[in-house]
């Protein structure tokens, strides 16, 4: 079997040791020759790579490993880059997250302001790291994490047309093990899916065993009471166990909430993203703009991520120690393999239309199921969506195409409208406040907009 050079960007990443794990838990099925990190920060990086490293000459001494902030290093000589760097860190998250709470709108990640905001830093060093693959090892393929991955996706979709980018998203594997409880299933490749909508903005039409077997009532009737969590299996487990690093306070709250998104739509299952766009209200009353989830993430995953990295390090010896894979984890690392191996396996990823969905725009970045092969993804048909889908969907892709606009033509405008067609920001009066506020945050990554 051949082996892959594989290098990971963003290496200082919370979510790193868990890709680096799931890399050697799999590596009868997808050898490595070379791993390496890369990160721009020398300081965040340095005990990720460090217990790593550890981890490796314990678990995997074949694998040479290295790590660097020399870009040329870094992608010299690979095959594959899986790619989650986070523009600005916690710090501009928190922002994001906090300036719109402040004027009584949703602050979060990827969704509305904040969403708009991380994706005007994010397109510059994402097509600056695609840049250095195709100068540096022109036939690599890019695996991208990176968020918000909808107007990253729509950014290279523009610049970068003809280049090996894949954008992916772990939102829905990480329904579908929600969705695999639900079913009492052992593993949630046993059954099959159609979804489609924009990243963190679709739906579930189908879900069926591998006999073809229609799963959705029992999985709706579920959902309608409960969301999309089964109580019993989270009642007694206990706060520092599997998932729960992820799957913790706010998250539980997301997925009990897809029960009122789901009554919007009795047919389908809805991403719990939706909340934010069809919930906005609720969730600006129960937020904490004090507290959001970055404040939540720094004090639990980033922190035992890195207590575990020094514990590692002090003890020079992995022994012991407990990084977590996830879905997270094996969707990426399933991706590489069906590319290196042709496995043909079915995954949801961030494409462009062209007639997937015959009644969206053939230029918009859809996520919905292609079959991957060494060429990469094959989209498979959706076919004609209903009008309430069809309607949020051309909304919300055109905010996504305003910010790339934006970031483009340097234009205040165009990010203003981005702004006030969001469904998530109730005026444009609102849309500019938020704006101006965001721009003075944000002056060290955004391009000036005039
Ligand atoms: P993190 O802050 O722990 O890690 C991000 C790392 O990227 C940091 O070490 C930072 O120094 C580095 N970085 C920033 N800019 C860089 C650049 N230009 N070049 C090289 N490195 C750079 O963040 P995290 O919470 O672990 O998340 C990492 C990324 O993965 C985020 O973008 C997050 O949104 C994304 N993510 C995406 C999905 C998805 O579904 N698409 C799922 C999980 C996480
Ligand atoms: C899901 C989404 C990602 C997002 C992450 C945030 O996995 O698909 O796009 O980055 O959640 O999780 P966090 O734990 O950082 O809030
Ligand atoms: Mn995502």
């Amino acid at each position: 079997m051949k082996k892959h050079n594989v290098m990971i960007a963003g290496g200082g990443s919370t979510f790193t040791p868990g890709i680096v794990l799931m890399l050697v838990e799999n590596i009868d099925k997808f050898p490595i020759k070379k791993l390496k990190l890369y990160d721009n920060d020398e300081e965040r990086q340095y005990p990720i790579a460090k217990a790593c490293e550890i981890m490796l000459r314990e678990k995997a001494p074949e694998i040479e490993f290295s790590y660097t902030v020399d870009p040329e290093e870094a992608f010299s000589d690979i095959d594959f880059v899986m790619a989650h760097i986070r523009v600005g860190k916690y710090e501009m998250r928190e922002l994001d997250e906090k300036i719109p709470l402040k004027h009584g709108v949703v602050g979060q990640e990827t969704c509305g302001p904040g969403g708009i905001a991380y994706g005007l830093r994010s397109i510059g060093p994402v097509i600056e790291m695609i840049d250095y693959m195709e100068k540096y090892s022109p036939n690599a393929w890019m695996l991208n994490y990176s968020n918000p991955a909808s107007i990253v996706a729509e950014a290279c979709r523009r610049i970068k047309p003809n280049s090996k980018v894949i954008n992916i998203c772990d939102m829905p594997i990480g329904i579908h093990s929600r969705i695999k409880e639900i079913l009492g299933f052992k593993s949630d490749k046993d059954f099959d899916v159609m979804y489609y909508g924009l990243n963190h903005f679709g739906w579930w039409k189908e879900i069926r065993d591998k006999a073809g077997k229609d799963l959705m009532p029992q999985i709706i009737n579920h959902v309608k009471e409960f969301g999309y969590i089964v109580p019993e299996l989270y009642e007694e487990k206990p706060n520092d166990n599997r998932e729960t690093w992820r799957f913790q306070n706010s998250w539980m709250d997301t997925m009990v909430k897809a029960r009122d998104v789901q009554a919007l739509d009795p047919q389908t299952l809805p991403n719990t993203y939706l909340k934010y766009y069809l919930y906005p209200d609720y969730e600006v009353e129960h937020s904490n703009p004090d507290y959001t989830r970055a404040n939540e993430v720094m004090d639990s995953r980033e922190k035992m991520v890195f207590e575990t990295a020094n514990k590692i390090i002090e003890k020079n010896s992995f022994d012991g120690a407990d990084f977590e894979t996830c879905g997270h984890a094996t969707f990426i690392v399933d991706l590489a393999r069906a590319i290196a191996f042709n496995t043909k396996e079915r995954m949801l990823l961030i494409v462009q239309n062209n007639g997937s969905i015959s009644n969206i725009d053939d230029d918009v970045m859809v996520e919905i199921p292609c079959l991957v092969g060494p060429n990469g993804p094959e989209p498979l048909n959706v076919g004609p969506i209903p009008t309430f889908q069809k309607g949020l969907i051309v909304q919300q892709a055109s905010v996504e195409k305003l910010v790339v606009d934006a970031w483009q033509e340097h234009s205040y405008i165009k990010a203003w409208q981005a702004l006030s067609l969001s469904q998530i920001v109730p005026s444009a009066k609102k849309a500019k406040d938020i704006l101006d506020d965001l721009i003075e945050a944000n002056k060290d990554y955004w391009p000036p907009l005039n």
